[in-house]
């Protein structure tokens, strides 16, 4: 037999059930911000991560040479591809407000929470540098997560990459780039592994103590001007006010906690203004979903300036945290129906009904098993629908029929032509 690849994923129908309707969560949440469905390709240049991805990405690409001599990558990101899209159109009213739900592929160490296949609900602002699109893409994230029943399960780490590189600065490190790469890696690194690759890029240790004093550490965003040194906070006044005051955007349009980390910098080369990662509160998992503001893509890959603020929140976090909270049951079709028959006589008038059944929008199954009724209708519990229909060679005789909602247990008998009533009122009579 020939196994599944390392690192993908199969998905059954008692996961797929549950997985659209994350997604249909997703989707609406996102029309609700008043952002449009975009779909992006599958496979692109390499070239398109080598502008500003950053070194680690390039290195997870499942990237092959095609036919022509090309050097094309599966997508890891849907980044590039959404500013290539948004850069070649001149004609696009700015703000432009675009989600997808790409499948990514990612090389790296499948673990809980990361596999080498996921989809990734990704959404962005362009054209517009203001807090309230910061503001509007953390409170869309979170919104998503608070619809799927997970308010209260979870909290938000910011950080401005702003406000780090003068931190960076001001404790005589000079190499910004190493020192944000230094920084995503604080939570893998022993303290003491950490604290000598840092003093090893600033040289004095007294200054990096002011770092050092601010990681691992969740402040509350209306107390972060009081972890600055005075002179510090002066100088920076601008940075720090449009995070506090994010924050109070952000606390309008979920209850989400917010709080300031500044280990948060994100791995991805291109973020220049506020970045930000949503976590379980419990800590037992990966990230939910991450992202931030990056203003200078649209120059590196198109020459196209362009403010542009988003995130990105793969299905296999929230995956498990919803299974966490059982919140991954929603296996009940709305509107869906069970056809009991006896003989084959009666599989045509259950057919016959079924297709008006379908043009009134319900999905129906017509069991054509031949099984004892009883069965029939375990099978039909086991499966959650909605109603169940017996068509025996009796109610064919009788032009009647009886629907049972599965879940009150009230039924209703009446005329096979008045399908549409016999609905009505056992729906009517739900509890
Ligand atoms: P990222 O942090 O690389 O950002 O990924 C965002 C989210 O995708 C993660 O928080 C996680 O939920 C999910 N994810 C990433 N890698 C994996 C994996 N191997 N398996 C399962 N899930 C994964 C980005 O991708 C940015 N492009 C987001 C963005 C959009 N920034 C601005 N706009």
């Amino acid at each position: 037999m020939i196994e599944r690849v390392r690192g993908f994923r199969d998905s059954y129908p008692e996961d797929m059930l549950p997985r659209q309707k994350m997604f249909d969560v997703m989707r609406e949440t996102a029309t609700q911000f008043y952002f449009s469905q975009i779909e992006i390709p599958s496979l692109e240049y390499l070239d398109l991560y080598r502008v500003k991805s950053g070194e680690e990405l390039l290195t997870q690409t499942f990237s092959f040479t095609d036919k022509g001599g090309r050097e094309l990558t599966m997508i890891p990101e849907a980044t590039p591809s959404v500013v290539r899209m948004l850069t070649s159109r001149k004609d696009l009213k700015k703000p432009v407000k675009w989600f997808c739900l790409p499948k990514l592929w990612r090389y790296e160490e499948p673990q809980s929470g990361r596999s080498r296949e996921h989809t990734q609900f990704n959404a962005d602002i362009f054209g517009d540098s203001s807090m309230f699109a910061d503001a509007e893409i953390i409170g869309l994230a979170c919104s998503t997560l608070d619809k799927l029943g997970l308010s209260g399960k979870y909290k938000v780490r910011i950080n401005d990459r702003m406000l780090m590189e003068k931190i960076l600065r001001d404790i005589g490190i000079s190499n910004i780039a190493r020192g944000y790469s230094l920084i995503d890696h604080y939570r893998k690194l022993s303290a003491d592994d950490f604290k000598s690759q840092l003093l090893e890029l600033c040289k004095e240790s007294e200054k990096a103590d002011f770092l050092l004093q601010l990681l691992g550490k969740e402040i509350k965003l209306d107390q972060l001007d009081t972890k600055f040194p005075e002179q510090f906070k002066r100088e920076n006044e601008e940075i720090v006010s449009r995070l506090k005051n994010t924050g109070i955007l952000v606390s309008k349009l979920t209850s989400a906690e917010l709080v300031y980390d500044a280990s948060v910098v994100r791995g991805l080369g291109y973020y220049t203004g506020i970045v930000f990662e949503g976590f379980d509160r419990a800590g037992e998992f990966r990230s939910i979903f991450g992202g931030g503001r990056y203003d200078n893509l649209g120059q590196l890959i198109a020459d196209t300036p362009i403010e542009a603020v988003g995130f990105g929140m793969g299905d296999a976090v929230l995956e498990l945290l919803l299974k966490k909270n059982n919140l991954w049951n929603l296996t009940t079709r709305a509107g869906s129906f069970a056809m009991c028959t006896v003989g084959n006589e009666t599989i045509i008038t259950a057919y016959e009904l079924a297709t008006k059944l379908r043009q009134l929008g319900y999905a129906v199954n017509v069991d054509t098993s031949q099984a004892s009724l009883s069965n029939q209708l375990k099978k039909a519990a086991a499966n959650s629908v909605n109603y169940t229909i017996i068509i025996g060679p009796k109610e064919i005789k009788d032009n009647v029929l009886t629907i049972r909602d599965m879940n009150s247990g009230t039924q209703v008998t009446g005329r096979m032509d008045d399908l549409e009533k016999l609905i009505e009122s056992v729906s009517s009579k739900q509890i």
